[in-house]
């Protein structure tokens, strides 16, 4: 039985991993934050057998490994600024080098963030930053790589769609080939990454579906059954401006990463190539439209 350590277990995708995991039969140990440990959320999964150890990324290293003493595989699906991401990342690899862990996957579930330089986008500058944290390890690191979360990019925050307008917002000529996966799929994928000691260090890039701004749009209106009016914001450079223009007077990233994430997108800079997908086939992504179709908007 394969022992898994999971960070981050109470967030939307370390819940899915965590459950996922249980359903294989993996053996799952989770430090959970002690404010968190009482939620109904953490009694259901350990209810499904989970085991939880109370700690934070900021514990001390050592008891950090004995926490994980016996694990094959850490994984993280943390969330968080520098502290958390950096730090705190950091802090767990040393731990797993100190408990004889022989594989890490870290929180970066996100677009090619291996092809993107510094200032691209602010919250990958800081998943880059932990892995010139890592170098030198002798524990085998692998990113799970799943392009943008279809959920959030169909969420307000993206300035994408605006369910309530009726109208879907691109930059760029709409034709850059962009990767979507459902948290549910990323989930299962990082599920197989992990169960996976073929997959240790080096990432694993997947995509539930691949498509251009133009197509997101068509599969959206044809799951949701929804007309969304189209409109062109400006150019991939008037985005790199628009950007620019927000960083200059924003008092947290939260206000402009968003379209960082929309500009690794759509200039194809962050585009995942080659995908690894057909190395798991047992997960079956689900589509945009599908998605669309299942979701009531
Ligand atoms: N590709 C995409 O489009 C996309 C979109 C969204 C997220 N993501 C990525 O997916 C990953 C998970 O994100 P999420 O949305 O699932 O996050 P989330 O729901 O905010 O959950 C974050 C988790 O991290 C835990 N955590 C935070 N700081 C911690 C610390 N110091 N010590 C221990 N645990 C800590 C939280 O615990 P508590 O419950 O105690 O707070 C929670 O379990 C991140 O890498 C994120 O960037 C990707």
């Amino acid at each position: 039985m394969t022992e898994i350590f999971l960070v981050g277990a109470t967030g939307s995708l370390g819940s899915r991993i965590a459950a996922g995991l249980l359903r294989e039969k993996a053996r799952v140990r989770a430090l959970v934050r002690p404010q968190s440990s009482g939620s109904e959320q953490v009694r259901a999964l350990v209810g499904q057998g989970l085991d939880i150890v109370e700690g934070t990324l900021a514990d001390p290293t050592e008891q950090l490994a004995q926490a994980m003493a016996g694990a094959e595989v850490v994984v993280s699906a943390v969330q968080g600024d520098a502290d958390v991401i950096v730090q705190g990342q950091a802090n767990l690899l040393r731990a797993a080098e100190k408990a004889g862990v022989p594989r890490l996957i870290p929180s970066d579930f996100a677009i090619d963030l291996f092809r993107l330089d510094d200032g691209d986008n602010v919250f990958l500058d800081h998943r880059r930053a932990a892995h010139e944290a890592f170098a030198g390890t002798h524990v085998a690191v692998t990113s799970v790589l799943n392009g943008a979360f279809v959920e959030v990019m169909t969420a307000p925050f993206l300035e994408i769609v605006d369910w309530e307008a009726g109208t879907f917002g691109y930059w760029g000529d709409g034709e850059q080939p962009c990767d979507f996966t459902t948290i549910a799929d990323t989930a299962a994928y990082t599920v197989a990454v992990a169960l996976d000691p073929g997959s240790a260090g080096r990432p694993i890039r997947v995509a539930g579906d691949v498509l251009s701004m133009k197509e997101f749009h068509a599969a959206l209106e044809r799951g949701t059954g929804r007309r969304l009016r189209l409109h062109r914001h400006g150019s991939v450079d008037d985005l790199a401006a628009e950007i620019e223009r927000r960083r200059a007077t924003a008092s947290h990233p939260a206000q402009y990463v968003a379209l960082q994430y929309t500009w690794g997108m759509v200039s194809g800079k962050g585009k995942l190539d080659p995908l690894d997908n057909d190395r798991y086939p047992a997960v079956r992504p689900v589509s945009v439209t599908e998605f669309a179709r299942r979701i009531a908007f």
